[in-house]
């Protein structure tokens, strides 16, 4: 198959890109990023060079770019991944996300319905998505079920809320074979230090203050990074076309409950004394609209496909800090911006 993998520098995606690199050498895959703040080819540095896999820069809104990016590579299977991923940032400039999550869809979705002139025997388009579309959930309230009703409630989950409409659009009216997928929060290496555990183990690290969000009693359902990219790639193989899929960790952490692991873990494998970092949480002005609860309910993955998580979050935990110990040079590359400035000058746009 050749496949084209959007958004493979960022977090999740270069796990997903990997993922699919190293399992499928018979694969082809174009990895297909416009590089923004959040995209970084350090997270794919490994990658490079690899007989099965090619780096191409641009912009999934650009419809013309997209056209002749499958016009050049012919892709039979689209797994897409870019977008706009952080709420905070989707209060404080909504229309990006407008942007790239809803029109960038429509884009990807649009031009493969055109490349494949309708015969879509043997392809596919898979979506990946967000347990936040379902909106928030009362404290100890049930879990989002693939029939839970959409109520996004932030303009990120709104954004994702409309691409995820644009597909399942696409499926019904056009019959273009589409998966979609809507996971829980995922943790680990490459992550950008902007979300909740990056960020705090950087500013632990750092002396920083860990800036806890209202009364710390937010609940999030997380998953490590790699068991999202093994259910990606259950679901972009075994999936039912027209079919959603809910991709969750079964451990939800109210968000003070979890840093104080962090802060406990980190302690440990810093050598400093018991109890030090917690000292650095700071209670700050609550997010606005911030939702309280997300979890996710995973028995369709699980019965009908046989995914499983693997990690315990403990593990997890502990792999993701000792990755961001060793790789402080990526961390201050990463909020210091210069290997932006070093690959704009590698890559540039057409
Ligand atoms: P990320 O912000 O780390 O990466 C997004 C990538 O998309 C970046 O590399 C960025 O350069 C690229 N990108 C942004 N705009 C683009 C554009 N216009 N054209 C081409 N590339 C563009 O995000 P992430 O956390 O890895 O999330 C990846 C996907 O998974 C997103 O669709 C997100 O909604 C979804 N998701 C994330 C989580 C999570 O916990 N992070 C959970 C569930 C679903
Ligand atoms: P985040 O990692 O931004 O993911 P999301 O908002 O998509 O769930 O935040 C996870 C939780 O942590 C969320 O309830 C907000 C909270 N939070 C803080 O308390 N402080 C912070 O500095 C950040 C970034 C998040």
């Amino acid at each position: 198959m050749k496949i084209l993998i959007t958004g493979g520098a960022g977090f999740i995606g270069s796990h997903v890109a990997r993922w699919f690199v190293e399992n499928y050498p018979e694969y082809s895959i174009v990895n297909l990023d416009q590089l923004t703040y959040a995209g970084n080819l350090e997270n794919v540095r490994d990658l490079e060079g690899r007989s099965n896999y090619r780096f191409e820069k641009g912009d999934i809104a650009d419809l013309e770019f997209i056209r002749e990016l499958f016009n050049k590579h012919d892709f039979d299977g689209v797994i897409h991944l870019a977008a706009e991923s952080h709420v905070d940032r989707s209060i404080t400039d909504p229309l990006i996300f407008v942007r790239t999550n809803v029109m960038g869809t429509g884009v990807l979705l649009q031009v493969a319905k055109e490349h494949w002139k309708d015969d879509f025997t043997g392809k596919k388009f898979y979506h990946v998505s967000t347990d936040e579309v379902y909106g928030s959930l009362e404290l100890g309230g049930g879990f989002f079920t693939e029939e839970t009703a959409y109520d996004p409630k932030s303009p990120y989950s709104a954004s994702k809320a409309g691409s995820d409409h644009l597909v399942r659009a696409y499926g019904h009216t056009f019959g273009l074979p589409i998966v979609i997928s809507n996971c829980s929060n995922n943790y680990g290496p490459y992550q950008f230090p902007e979300k909740l555990i990056p960020l705090f183990i950087n500013n632990i690290v750092n002396n920083k203050p860990l800036p806890v969000y209202g009364e710390g009693i937010n609940v999030r359902d997380w998953l490590y990074v790699v068991d999202h990219a093994r259910a990606i790639d259950v679901i972009f193989h075994q999936g039912k076309l027209g079919e959603t899929y809910n991709i969750g960790g079964h451990n939800e952490w109210r968000n003070i409950d979890l840093i104080k692991v962090l802060c406990r873990l980190t302690d440990e494998k810093l050598a400093r004394a018991a109890g030090s970092s917690e000292q650095l949480i700071t209670y700050v002005k609550d997010r606005a609209g911030h939702d309280l609860r997300y979890a996710i309910d995973a028995s369709k993955l699980e019965q009908e496909l046989g995914w499983k998580p693997s990690l315990q979050f403990e593990e997890g935990l502990g792999l993701t800090i000792d990755w961001y110990l060793k790789n402080k040079e990526w961390l201050q590359n990463v909020t210091s911006g210069t290997y932006r400035q070093y690959y704009e000058n590698q890559y540039t746009k057409r």
